[in-house]
């Protein structure tokens, strides 16, 4: 069938509408953030009874949002459904506890929820935008808060040059130690998932070492994937065309892991999977059909728990429930459920021994009975 001229602006309208609504549920996002961002990095005004009802009215509109954007197409279809997910959890768990009366937990809460966005920004490469959000009194915010913020609402180009600077001038400008290795993983973060230039990454990285009063452990931790994205730049961009392709590939660089090894002190490996994590997300914005869905969940699991220990609602817990719960009869899913049952079970070990909560304890044996009955025992 010929393809009718008429139909062409009709396409393109079509293809324009989707994407549009991600944007415009984004640009309202914007605004809240800007609405909340001077009692975000004030626990003083976070906490002050007169400026209750504004917060709580702007997190009320932000929990909504955050549901609209939850049931958007390209959101369900795609890995952003788990960042998503967690999003609106998280605010309606940091507005419950806000209105019981605990503010600074609520606080914490909401600036934890807060790397939701990023975690879906940092999936694929991007353009920087160039929004800056102001404060109504700038002076009292720090450099590294800044940053954070300009980070979240895409502005790469200016974040950057803002981590540069908590590095670059690290002591003097008071920054915490914390603070400039979040600053270095930023980068990492960009150079290899937005930018997707590890050469650039390996410069930046050199640059920050011409910094002589950095930590020892700072210094180590730069060196190290300063040498690895020397290292990962000569290496070829897999030809991710095909599952039969995409598997072949991470397995590849999944090898130890797959086989049950792991060291997170691996700088090397760390960036390998960063780098695989952005393929896959790819993968799966541009195959939202795939059959490979439960194994790149899998996949994924691996590659972001070297980027990340928290337990609760963390990327990797997320990623394996979603392999389980969505794909039970795949044969993956009992892989996935054993390695949500590893996670946990290093998760809530302490010096007293394993002490695994009982929602969480309920939660897996919701998920062991799912897989055995879907699969016939
Ligand atoms: C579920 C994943 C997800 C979450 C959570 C999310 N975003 Fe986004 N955001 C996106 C996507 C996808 C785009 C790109 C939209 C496009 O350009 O089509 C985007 C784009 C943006 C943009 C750029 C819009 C423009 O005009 O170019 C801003 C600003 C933004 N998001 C702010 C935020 C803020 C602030 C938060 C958290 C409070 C947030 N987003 C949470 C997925 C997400």
């Amino acid at each position: 069938m010929q393809l009718r001229w008429t139909s062409i602006p009709l396409l393109l309208i079509f293809a324009c509408a989707t994407q549009a609504k991600v944007k415009t549920q984004m640009d309202e996002m914007l605004q809240h953030i800007a609405e909340l961002k001077p009692f975000v990095t004030s626990p003083t005004k976070y906490a002050a009874p007169e400026n209750s009802p504004e917060i709580n009215s702007v997190l009320t509109k932000m929990v909504a949002l955050s549901a609209k954007i939850k049931h958007d197409d390209k959101v369900k279809s795609t890995a952003l459904q788990v960042p998503a997910t967690a999003f609106e959890t998280q605010l309606q768990d940091a507005q419950r506890v806000f209105n019981s009366g605990n503010k600074s937990y609520s606080l914490w809460m909401l600036r934890s929820s807060l790397s939701n966005c990023i975690s879906c920004h940092t999936q694929m490469p991007a353009q920087s935008t160039s929004f800056a959000i102001r404060n109504k009194d700038q002076n009292l915010v720090n450099l590294f808060q800044e940053a954070e913020f300009l980070f979240i609402v895409r502005n790469f180009d200016k974040a950057l040059e803002f981590y540069n600077k908590i590095i670059g001038e690290f002591p003097s400008n008071k920054a915490l130690v914390q603070d400039v290795e979040t600053a270095v993983i930023r980068k990492i973060f960009y150079y290899t998932r937005i930018s997707r230039n590890l050469k650039d990454l390996a410069k930046s990285l050199d640059n920050d070492l011409k910094n002589k009063n950095l930590l020892p452990a700072t210094v180590a931790i730069i060196k190290g994937y300063k040498e690895a994205a020397n290292t990962i730049a000569q290496e070829p961009v897999p030809a991710m065309t095909t599952d039969a392709a995409t598997r072949t590939y991470a397995e590849k660089i999944l090898r130890k892991e797959l086989a049950g090894g792991l060291s997170y002190e691996d700088s090397r490996q760390n960036l390998r999977n960063l780098r695989l994590s952005g393929f896959l997300y790819e993968y799966l914005d541009k195959h939202p059909e795939t059959n490979l869905k439960p194994d790149i969940y899998y996949w994924l699991s691996f590659c972001e728990s070297r980027w990340e220990r928290g337990l609760q609602d963390s990327l990797p817990e997320l990623y394996l429930k979603k392999c389980v719960t969505e794909f039970p009869s795949n044969p993956v899913a009992k892989k996935c459920f054993k390695e949500f049952k590893d996670l946990m079970i290093i998760g809530y070990s302490g010096s007293g021994g394993t002490n695994i909560p009982a929602d969480v304890s309920a939660e897996m044996e919701k998920m062991q009975t799912l897989i055995e009955t879907r699969n016939g025992k």
